[in-house]
């Protein structure tokens, strides 16, 4: 009997390593129709779990309930195999209303999943090997086993993690360190699978984040990893996604700021907070640290929130996505109370490269 050989996307090669390493725990393979369902509709999986997005393998590929289809990455390389114990049709629309809270194709990840499309094929993964990472990721490379190893060697007992798929501005920088105050140790654990394009490359962002932990991070107190994942941008649910990613990693705590995991207007500022109304946080495993909309006041002298700023909005510093890229392209530095001048630096030199390679 020839082999079946299936290679995945880049979307499926994340989720594939992911559920591999335990990120995804207790997911141990690819979804199938009655845990979609009930993610869909309830953020729970068949056995009752908490699980807010599905994570399903949409494909084509000719199969039978039964087989076992070998998997390769993205790239071609060999990775394990899934045993095939179902093969369903989703209705992306119903996904998309369930789980993102829009239908609208303009959404990045509603859009990703219509271009997926329905027919899916689930069941249990084996991992002979995990995809290839640059060198820059895989010097901070942590499985949640041995980033739960890291911290249980450091003695901390309290940790906060930290999602992003940004660079680390100051407002970031002080929501990280506002959290640290009162925790063992911060897990600054960025975002490097797929995200939308506009965002900032996972390479350069990485630079950032080095650099301020090089000269702004308390080395004893600070851990940077990194998150093989895909971005969904489902604001609320990718929220409780997040957190539970980060409880497998061994974190205590988890930063929920404005806007978290949203895209656009598609969500409001603080949905992403409010979902954990309705989560019974013990059963979670992880307790959400809220913040509101941080900035700089010039009045306050320093980072502050609508929580802590007594002073209006003329004296905050505000800079929009669009203005802060225009400027960066420009080769104009933000100011220092929004932008670390190294951080800066560095997206400023990479605009330039791209610029240079057009
Ligand atoms: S995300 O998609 O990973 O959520 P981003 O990297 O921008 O995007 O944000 C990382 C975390 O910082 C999220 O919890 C987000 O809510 C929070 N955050 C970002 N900017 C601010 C800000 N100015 N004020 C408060 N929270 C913020």
């Amino acid at each position: 009997m020839s082999e079946k050989r299936l290679q995945l996307s880049e979307r499926q090669t994340a989720d594939f390593e992911m559920i591999g390493i335990g990120g995804f725990a207790p997911l141990t393979g690819f979804q199938g129709s009655e845990d979609w369902r009930n993610v869909c509709g309830q953020m729970r999986t068949s056995d009752g779990e908490y699980w807010p997005i599905p994570i399903t393998l949409a494909t084509d590929f000719e199969c039978e309930v039964g087989d076992v289809v070998e998997l390769s990455s993205d790239e071609g390389k060999h990775l394990g195999r899934i045993t095939v114990n179902e093969i369903f049709d989703r209705d992306v629309e119903v996904e998309a209303e369930q789980v993102y809270g829009t239908t609208d194709s303009e959404h990045p990840g509603v859009a990703a999943i219509y271009e997926e499309g329905n027919r899916c094929i689930a069941g249990p993964i084996e991992v002979d090997d995990l995809p290839d990472h640059e060198e820059a990721f895989m010097r901070r490379y942590l499985t949640p086993e041995e980033s739960k190893k890291a911290f249980a060697d450091r003695g901390w007992k309290k940790i906060v993690a930290f999602q992003t798929r940004n660079p680390i501005h100051r407002a970031h920088e002080y929501l990280t360190k506002a959290a640290l105050e009162t925790c063992d140790g911060l897990f600054i654990h960025p975002l490097i699978g797929k995200t939308k394009p506009g965002d900032i490359p996972a390479d350069v962002r990485m630079k950032c984040y080095e650099v301020l932990m090089e000269d702004y991070y308390p080395e004893d107190r600070v851990i940077l990893g990194v998150k093989p994942a895909k971005m969904h941008y489902a604001g609320p649910r990718e929220a409780v996604l997040h957190a539970i990613i980060r409880r497998n990693y061994g974190a205590t705590h988890f930063i929920v700021g404005r806007d978290h995991a949203g895209a656009g207007d598609y969500y409001g500022t603080y949905d992403a907070q409010l979902i954990f109304d309705d989560i019974d946080i013990d059963e979670l495993g992880i307790e959400p640290l809220m913040f509101e909309h941080t900035f700089w006041c010039n009045e306050c002298e320093g980072l502050a929130s609508g929580k802590t700023c007594p002073h209006d909005s003329e004296s905050h510093l505000f800079l929009s996505g669009t203005k802060v890229r225009e400027m960066l392209g420009n080769g104009e530095m933000p100011p220092p109370e929004f932008s670390r001048p190294e951080v800066a630096q560095i997206l400023i030199d990479a605009y330039r490269e791209e610029d240079n390679a057009d």
